[in-house]
C-alpha cells in the first residue's frame, strides 16, 4: 500500500493490530510503525501531545522557558518536543523503547540526547532530580509503559519540577484497570509527600477510535473520538539528605 492512498481506516486497522500483550511486542509494532507514523497520525486527529504540551504550558509560571531541562519520555518521533520548541523551550532529553521511533526524534534536530530504554524493565535513564519538567505522552498504558513508571518520572523531575502526563481513555478491561491503578499510584504519592496535583484536564478529542466501525455513518463526530486526560503535578521541595537531630 503507498503512502498516497493510505487512509484514516488503515491507520485503524494497523493500530488494532498491536496487541498490547507486552510492552516488547509494543516496540516491535512502533519499530514497524515508523516509517509511517508522522503521516498517520495526521489521518486519524492524534491530538495527544496537543492536549498535554497546551495544558502544561497553561501552568507553566517559570519565566526563562529557553533554560529549561525537559525530559521527554516515550518521546516518539518528537511530536512534543515541536510544540514546545514553538512555545519557547530549547533543551530536550529524549527516551524510547524503539530504536525506528528514535531515529525519527534524532531527525528533528531538537534533542541534546536521545535514549534507547524499555520502560518497565530498565530503569528510566534520567539523573534524579535533574529535569525542570519531565512529560509522557502517549504510553501510560496497558502493553505500554507500567504505572510504576510514574514514580521514576518524579525521581527525575527536580524539586519543584513539573511532571506532565498525558493518556488516552482506551477501551477495554485492561485499559480501565489501568487508569485505576494509575490513578491510586498518583494519589499514594501525592500523600507520600512526594508531589501534589497541579491540576487535572479532560478533552473529549485524544484520537480517532480504532475501534469504531467505518461503515456506520450514525456516529456523531464526538463520538468519533476517544477521549484523553492530562494529569499534572508538582516536586515537592524538600532535602534529599534527611537531618537527623
Ligand atoms: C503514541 S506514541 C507517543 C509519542 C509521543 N510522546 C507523542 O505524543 O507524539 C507512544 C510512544 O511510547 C513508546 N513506548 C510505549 N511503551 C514504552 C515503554 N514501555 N518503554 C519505552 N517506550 C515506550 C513507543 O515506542 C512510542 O514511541
Amino acid at each position: 500500500m503507498s503512502d498516497s492512498v493510505r487512509t484514516a481506516d488503515d491507520v485503524k486497522t494497523l493500530l488494532l493490530s498491536c496487541t498490547g500483550d507486552s510492552s516488547q511486542e509494543t516496540m516491535k509494532f512502533y519499530d514497524r510503525w515508523a516509517q509511517t507514523y508522522n503521516q498517520d497520525v495526521k489521518l486519524i486527529n492524534y491530538a495527544a501531545s496537543h492536549l498535554g504540551v497546551d495544558f502544561l504550558i497553561d501552568h507553566f509560571t517559570g519565566s526563562r522557558r529557553e533554560d529549561v531541562q525537559v525530559l521527554d519520555v516515550a518521546c516518539g518521533s518528537g511530536g512534543v518536543a515541536k510544540l514546545m520548541v514553538e512555545r519557547g523551550f530549547r533543551h530536550f532529553v529524549g527516551v524510547d523503547g524503539s530504536g525506528g521511533m528514535l531515529a525519527l526524534a534524532a531527525q528533528t534536530g531538537l534533542y541534546q540526547d536521545l535514549r534507547l530504554a524499555l520502560l518497565g524493565t530498565q530503569p528510566l535513564p534520567a539523573q534524579t532530580d535533574g529535569f525542570d519538567v519531565v512529560i509522557i505522552v502517549g504510553a501510560l498504558d496497558a502493553g505500554f509503559a507500567p504505572v510504576s513508571v510514574v514514580r521514576e518520572l518524579c525521581h527525575a523531575a527536580k524539586p519543584g519540577g513539573l511532571v506532565c502526563m498525558a493518556r488516552g481513555e482506551h477501551r477495554g478491561a485492561p485499559a480501565r484497570k489501568y487508569k485505576e491503578d494509575l490513578e491510586r499510584e498518583l494519589d499514594l504519592m501525592e500523600e507520600e509527600g512526594l508531589w501534589r496535583p497541579v491540576g487535572i484536564k479532560q478533552s473529549d478529542r485524544y484520537m480517532e477510535d480504532p475501534h469504531l466501525n467505518p461503515e456506520r455513518e450514525e456516529d456523531t463526530e464526538e463520538e468519533r473520538f476517544i477521549g484523553g486526560t492530562v494529569y499534572l503535578y508538582r516536586k515537592s521541595i524538600r532535602p534529599s539528605v534527611q537531618i537527623s537531630h
